[in-house]
């Protein structure tokens, strides 16, 4: 038998369809880039999120000669939340994402690995957390939840 996963998430053309608040991070997220440390891929990424105690963190992503040593900048960022304030909720994650020599203006979605570790934050604060990516300009998709971008997840509830 044939079965459908159907996922759900809203397109944005221009960061300017966003409400001020969401602007301001997406901004975090773009600004952030310019601290990424990614002399061998050369793709700069950065983070932001805002948490439920109304700190705003960020990242960037950190390479490393060894590469798997290096971190993605929404694991930078989200394990930076988890670290320093531990009750925080995470409400809300912007990425973006450029080579960095140039613009991209497609929407650049987290990694296997940094939506596993998404995961795992809305699981342990039983609250969605919404996900913005986007280039370094243009269209902007936003899902308002892991769970969307992440179908048939590994959870807790197997083992
Ligand atoms: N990267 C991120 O920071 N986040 C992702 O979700 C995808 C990839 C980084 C890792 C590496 O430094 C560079 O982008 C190229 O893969």
């Amino acid at each position: 038998m044939n079965k459908k996963v159907e996922i759900q998430y809203e397109e944005y053309s221009h960061w300017n369809e966003l409400g001020k608040e969401e602007q301001d991070l997406v901004k975090h997220a773009y600004q952030i880039c310019e601290n990424a440390y990614a002399p061998y891929s050369k793709f700069s990424v950065g983070a932001s999120a805002l948490l439920s105690n109304n700190e705003i963190v960020k990242g960037s992503n950190q390479e490393n000669i060894a590469y798997p040593s290096g971190l993605c900048a929404e694991r930078v960022a989200i394990f930076y939340a988890g670290s320093n304030y531990p009750k925080a909720k995470i409400l809300k994650l912007y990425i973006s994402a450029s080579p960095v020599d140039r613009d991209l203006d497609q929407p650049i979605p987290p990694c296997g690995s940094c939506r596993q570790s998404i995961a795992e934050y809305e699981i342990k604060q039983d609250h969605d957390i919404e996900i913005y990516f986007m280039g370094s300009k243009g269209k902007i998709y936003k899902s308002d939840s892991l769970k969307n971008i992440l179908p048939f997840m590994f959870d807790k509830k197997y083992l």
